[in-house]
């Protein structure tokens, strides 16, 4: 299992913005290995980007993946503003993030809601990013992974066996965007935890199913976080907006 570093653009970069990106950092990343790279930006930017990354793959650069950052799960149909799973398939999309604490706390998100996105994901073979996370409250109470163990088990409801095809996103919501990350203790408690509930929910065919962390990463935290033997890469938002920071970003995972 590769590590997998991912870029979750969020509201940010219009097609002309990504397009100067992906131009400066595909050919920072050509001679790197190990590491499997996706960047997901804004639905407009989708299609440009995948004509770029594919154009990139033809030539033999890094085969950088493309991610969605949400989805509806119906196909097609009367839901003004939403994107199916059909139209990210045509764009080659490889990922896509769903459940994001944004989606859940400022869109009102729900489990059961985030269930069926995961679903239609894995049915359309379109690799879901489950992200999970508990806001400073809960952690505070001490709810940490009952909050976490409910959004995990209602996320993957009904999919249990298809473990291989779905990663996890740990994101605890109080460490998203706010500069303060979990410590590595913080974070290797709860991902191991989720490592041993996917294990037992999915009776042991989790062997695909990589546990990202995300939360305030950056060049300068990545590596203690990445040493820990449950972090299988990361989700990374602000700092993957800057090509070069979130190269560093992959150089240090590439170190461990
Ligand atoms: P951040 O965002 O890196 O800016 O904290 C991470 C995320 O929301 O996925």
């Amino acid at each position: 299992m590769s590590y997998l570093v991912a870029a979750n653009w969020k509201m940010n970069k219009t097609v002309g913005e990504t397009l100067e990106y992906l131009d400066l950092f595909l050919p920072s990343v050509k001679e790197l290995t190990k590491v499997e790279i996706m960047i997901a930006p804004p639905f407009t930017a989708l299609s440009s980007a995948s004509i770029r990354l594919d154009a990139a793959r033809k030539e033999g650069e890094y085969n950088v993946k493309l991610g969605a950052q949400n989805m509806f799960y119906e196909e097609k149909g009367a839901f003004t503003g939403e994107i199916s799973p059909l139209m990210l398939s045509e764009l080659e999309v490889d990922y896509v993030i769903i459940g994001h604490s944004e989606r859940r706390h400022k869109f009102g998100e729900k489990d059961s809601l985030i269930n069926k996105k995961v679903i239609s994901a894995v049915e359309h073979g379109i690799r879901p990013i489950l992200c999970v996370g508990e806001t400073l409250e809960e952690r505070e109470q001490g709810k940490t992974l009952s909050v976490v163990e409910r959004q995990i088990r209602s996320g993957l409801s009904g999919v249990e066996r298809d473990m291989i095809y779905i990663d996890i996103a740990y994101e605890p919501v109080w460490a998203i965007g706010t500069g303060v990350n979990a410590t590595p203790e913080q974070a290797q408690e709860v991902h191991r935890f989720i490592r041993s509930l996917i294990n037992e929910i999915s009776k042991g065919n989790d062997s695909k199913t990589r546990i990202l962390y995300g939360g305030s990463v950056n060049e300068k935290n990545a590596r203690e976080l990445i040493k820990e033997k449950n972090i299988d890469g990361f989700l990374v938002g602000t700092a993957s907006l800057d090509p070069e920071r979130f190269y560093r970003i992959i150089t240090e995972v590439m170190e461990v």
